[in-house]
């Protein structure tokens, strides 16, 4: 499966360095086509035998799946220089630009006289780069077959998830801003440890072995967060009691208000 990638930055780089490295993909199958050389040449110190080009239309030629990882507003250029180079009957197009739709794609892909490819939108997050991104992925035009074969695909990079479109803005906010709300925590949670009297760096170790163990729990109870905080609580103990001083602080409606405003 001979895969490009147009946009070979933060998420295109990535994603092409993390399949090389799975076994969903070979790294001479994949090929990054980008303007800037300094991105070609990062992708290249991280696997010499993903290829590299600055040609788009080149790039292109022989793929089984185009990737379009550029920012949201190249879009429309992009597809519009490789469009014509495209056979819409054997090549399938990913886009994991945020924010642009199947709609604003099919109008981007349009050719006289032809349907339209088989499209993919991708949301993953940047934890792509270290194989743990939640990745969520919707279809237009697909087989039940071509999507689970997307998904296996992605699932070599995380985890993935098949929604409808109009979930997209959402599985956007709680994951891929997400993972910003999660940095956001920990660095907040380290700041309070170092008040506490522990160095920065101890602070940061200590956070992240709580969320590690918490996750853990997690997963393997199958339980609510709500039942495994209930577990650490003592009546009139001292969590109930710095629980509740979040609540007042606004904790809850204050990471609801954040998701809410950063969903389009
Ligand atoms: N970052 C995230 O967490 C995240 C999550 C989900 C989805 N996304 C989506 O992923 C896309 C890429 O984001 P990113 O953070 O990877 O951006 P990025 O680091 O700027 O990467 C985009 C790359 O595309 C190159 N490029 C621009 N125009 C091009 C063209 N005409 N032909 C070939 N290459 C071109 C850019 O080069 P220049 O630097 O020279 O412009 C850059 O190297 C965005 O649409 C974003 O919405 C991002």
């Amino acid at each position: 499966m001979k895969i490009t990638i147009i946009g070979a930055g933060n998420m295109g780089g990535a994603i092409a360095c993390g399949l090389a490295k799975s076994s969903a993909a070979n790294a001479c199958e994949i090929t990054c086509s980008d303007r800037s050389k300094e991105a070609l040449e990062k992708v290249s110190r991280a696997n010499p035998s993903i290829r590299t080009v600055s040609d788009n239309k080149k790039a292109v030629q022989d793929a089984d799946i185009v990737l379009i990882a550029v920012k949201p507003w190249l879009t429309g250029e992009v597809v519009n220089e490789i469009k014509a180079g495209l056979d819409y009957r054997r090549q399938t197009v990913i886009s994991i630009v945020a924010g642009v739709t199947f709609a604003q794609l099919t109008h981007f892909l349009e050719k006289e006289g032809e349907e339209p490819p088989v499209l993919f939108r991708l949301i993953p997050n940047t934890a792509v780069s270290v194989q743990g991104s939640m990745t969520f992925i919707a279809a237009q035009g697909a087989s039940p077959q071509q999507t689970e074969a997307v998904a296996l695909m992605f699932n070599a990079l995380g985890a993935t998830l098949t929604v409808d479109e109009r979930l997209m803005g959402a599985g956007t906010a709680l994951a891929s801003c997400g993972i910003a709300y999660a940095f956001r925590y920990i660095r907040a949670a380290t700041e309070g440890g170092v008040e506490l009297g522990f160095y920065p760096e101890q602070a940061k170790d200590i956070v992240l072995q709580t969320l590690k163990g918490a996750v853990a729990l997690l997963e393997a109870n199958g339980s609510h967060p709500e039942a495994e905080i209930d577990r650490v609580s003592t009546p009139g103990g001292i969590t109930i009691r710095g629980l509740n001083e979040m609540e007042q602080a606004g904790f809850t409606s204050a990471v609801i208000r954040g998701l809410k405003a950063s969903c389009k």
